[in-house]
């Protein structure tokens, strides 16, 4: 019998750096080459099957049939991954199964859905892009992966990366917003913060770019809908995030539930075995999403399972997740010779888990130990609260009213989420505990001093996440008792701030929306409040941007707190008395109504684009064409100015860079960061281009009356863009360049490029 030690002693040292002398295979290649001579079909075939646990690990045995099967599978080598077990025994009992019984004691990787924490909630995925500040990025997916992994993870299906347009969508919340650039920055930072530097230590954990490709583009924002978009929009929109994670190291990519252009992407092999494994050559695997490969036939693509496994291990998909496809039909079709035998390859699955350092240890992940110390950490609620105060963005703020003096008289603290410890947790909030955030009435409460007399009522009560537009037509209006005690709570109160929003499972998977505005009797509660003409200060908590122009127009300021995870509560306080100066923008527009979804700063121009005073050209009759507040947009609570922007030169070979200046001053008394952001566009070029394009961006922090001189350096490449059929052009010739404080409020610089 061949057990893992065997296998071990072929090894001289385990885990050192894949390079070697030239034509010589690395020790992790070597030790793969090894393994896999000595797996059988089968076992081959039981690596690329992955099952949930219905069971738990540590305690008696499942009885029902199905379960007793997959038990038996798991001893038997026919499971290669195992998702949603967690937790350090439970990973090692389940661990143990498959190690110390089946043949070659091949250890199994556990993976689950770490979004944006396991215990500690770091703000939603959304939100934390609000920073653009990769190292924001990376510190919250690295405290996700040191409680992941003391818990006994090897692998989070994060980050996703789907550029999202449409706020109807509830998987917004998960991503980084509408634009491919910062979307891709963004997510490599995510990657390296899960993966670390060294994916052998115990708290790394793969990362697994998701969903390929084009999932975000359902039709109307419906949840797993037909998505019909163009290769050119694949090519410049949906691709880049993924091409950027695969070039940095990413370990895994998880395909996704749609079709596109009548191929389910499972069983696309353009996607996943020409463009992914061939063109970019990326060396990874890939897990197919839940169910994706069964679904091949309700999609209307394959005959039977049995078909759409065939399909989709010729697409690509390296692992079946719970389709339980691969398991029973790989073998006999190889036998009825419609598969290449050697399609069935988990090289690319043995060599994660040999970065994972699992053949060496399969159990250095499960340390109850260790999961006791990093679970719930004061470093995790730490980091969590800096990530949150970073995340959030002040959309309005008249007259200076915020920062608020700690020292205030009086404050009422009214809505439905003002004492919520449940919604800032948010959508995918993994092992959170239910109730476990701090509230914003919490917050505020341990920021002021006891001198500062703070008034609560909750003026309405919060429409859930399963309520539909039926509840909305047949809402009886709100209980006027609750309005009442709020607008007797405002009238004694110097200053009002009002938490609105969402439920947090408005948002996530399978929580589309086709009214976002707020729901339930928010707005009634809100108009009421609004007759005492009190200073009204409105706390957004939401998973997606929200159709709120009634508010924008009379509230006296608007923070975007979005779901800011665990440290909710304190983080908003922070910046609601100045300890923060908030210095977030917005990564999606915000739609004035939903008619304008999707809505988005980098869309194409129109042959009518302009207001020609008849009603022949591109626009609504009833709305603007443009956001209630546009991408990038955000406010500070000092104020900065920047001067006029000039770059080198004016005409540009292929092989120089533009170089662009601009001064940036703080004209405040306070410190603040201001994100710079520069967009190009191509006026006239062989396919139309957006009307603006974000290529960089900086982070810049600056003192009280500080002036710094921002540069930027843009080489061609930036001015470049894929033709539908995926070759990268770059066209010589006239290019517009904005930069600004956000994507609508930006000064232009023309350049040229010659041959
Ligand atoms: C389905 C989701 O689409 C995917 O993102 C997730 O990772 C899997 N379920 C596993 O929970």
């Amino acid at each position: 019998m061949i057990k893992l030690e065997h296998i071990l002693a072929g090894c001289l040292i385990l885990f050192s750096a894949c390079t070697n002398n030239e034509g010589m295979k690395s020790k992790e290649d070597q030790f793969v080459d090894e393994l896999l001579s000595k797996m059988t079909l089968e076992e081959k075939i039981g690596q690329m099957n992955q099952y949930t646990s219905h069971w738990e690990m540590t305690g008696p045995a499942p009885k029902n049939a199905s379960s007793q099967k997959r038990l038996e599978d798991i001893k038997s080598g026919r499971v290669g991954s195992m998702l949603n077990v967690f937790g350090a025994q439970a990973t090692y009992e389940a661990q143990k199964l498959a190690v110390e019984n089946s043949r070659l004691g091949i250890p199994m990787i556990f993976a689950y859905d770490v979004i944006h924490g396991f215990k500690t909630m770091a703000p939603i995925p959304l939100a934390e892009a609000c920073a653009w500040d990769p190292e924001i990025s990376k510190l919250s997916s690295r405290l996700s992966a040191k409680e992941a992994s003391a818990a006994g993870l090897h692998w989070t299906f994060a980050p996703m990366m789907d550029v999202g347009r449409d706020a109807r969508w509830g998987r917004v919340m998960e991503g980084c917003g509408e634009d491919p650039y910062l979307a891709s920055v963004l997510s490599v930072a995510r990657v390296q913060g899960f993966q670390g530097e060294d994916l052998t230590k115990e708290n790394t954990i793969a990362a697994c770019a998701k969903h390929f490709a084009a999932y975000a583009f359902a039709e109307a924002g419906r949840e797993y809908n037909t998505v019909d978009i163009g290769t050119y929009t694949l090519h410049n929109i949906v691709l880049p995030p993924f091409k950027a994670v695969a070039n940095n190291n990413v370990c895994t990519f998880m395909n996704a539930f749609n079709i596109m252009n009548g191929k389910p992407a499972t069983a696309d092999p353009y996607l996943q075995r020409n463009l992914l494994k061939d063109e970019w050559n990326y060396d990874g695997y890939i897990v197919s999403d839940w169910g994706s490969i069964k679904e091949i036939e309700l999609h209307g693509a394959a005959e039977s399972v049995k078909h759409a496994a065939e399909l989709a291990i010729k697409a690509g998909s390296d692992m079946d997740m719970e389709s339980n496809a691969y398991l029973p039909y790989l073998k006999e079709l190889v036998e009825e010779g419609k598969l290449e035998e050697s399609l069935i390859d988990v090289r690319r699955i043995l060599k994660v888990k040999y970065k994972l350092g699992l053949f060496e240890d399969p159990y250095k992940y499960s340390n109850t130990e260790r999961e006791n110390q990093t679970l719930y950490s004061k470093e995790s609620r730490e980091g969590a609260r800096k990530i949150a105060r970073h995340s959030m963005v002040l959309l309005k703020n008249n007259e200076q009213l915020l920062p608020l003096s700690k020292q205030a008289r009086s404050i009422a603290v009214i809505g439905p989420l003002a004492t919520d410890k449940n919604s800032p947790l948010g959508s995918w909030r993994a092992q959170a505990v239910k109730n476990s955030a701090v509230s914003l009435l919490e917050g505020i409460k341990n920021a002021v001093p006891t001198t500062t007399k703070i008034n609560y009522a909750k003026g309405c009560d919060l429409a859930t996440g399963d309520r539909n537009f039926l509840d909305e037509l047949n809402f009886a209006g709100a209980d006027k008792s609750l309005i009442t005690a709020a607008i007797n709570t405002a009238t004694k109160s110097d200053v009002i701030v009002m938490a609105l929003g969402e439920d947090c499972f408005q948002s996530g998977e399978g929580r589309s929306q086709t009214d976002i505005r707020l729901k339930g009797a928010q707005m009634e509660l809100y108009n009421a409040i609004r007759k005492l003409n009190k200073k009204i200060i409105v706390v957004l908590m939401n998973g997606r941007p929200l159709a709120i122009p009634e508010i924008a127009e009379s509230a006296d300021a608007i923070l975007e707190a979005w779901f800011a995870g665990s440290e909710a509560g304190n983080a908003i306080a922070d910046v609601l008395f100045g300890d923060f100066n908030p210095s977030g923008k917005l990564t999606m527009s915000f739609p004035w109504n939903v008619g304008q979804c999707p809505i988005y700063y980098n869309h194409m121009n129109t042959g009518r684009p302009e207001n020609t005073g008849n009603v022949f050209w591109s626009h609504y009759t009833d709305a603007p064409n443009t956001p209630l507040y546009p991408f990038g947009y955000g406010l500070s609570y000092t104020n900065f100015k920047y001067g006029t922007a000039k770059t080198n030169k004016e005409t540009f070979t292929k092989n120089e860079f533009v170089k662009l200046e601009l001064p940036l001053s703080n004209m405040g008394d306070m410190a603040g960061e201001e994100i710079v952001q520069v967009y190009i566009q191509d006026p006239a070029a062989t396919y139309a281009r957006p009307v603006k394009e974000l290529k960089a961006f900086k982070k810049i922090k600056l003192a009280a009356k500080e002036e710094q001189k921002i540069s930027f350096k843009l080489n061609s490449k930036d001015f470049g863009y894929y033709s539908p059929e995926g070759e990268f052009l770059f066209e010589p010739g006239l290019y517009h360049i904005y930069v600004g404080a956000n994507s609508r409020d930006v000064q232009k610089i023309a350049v040229n490029f010659i041959d």
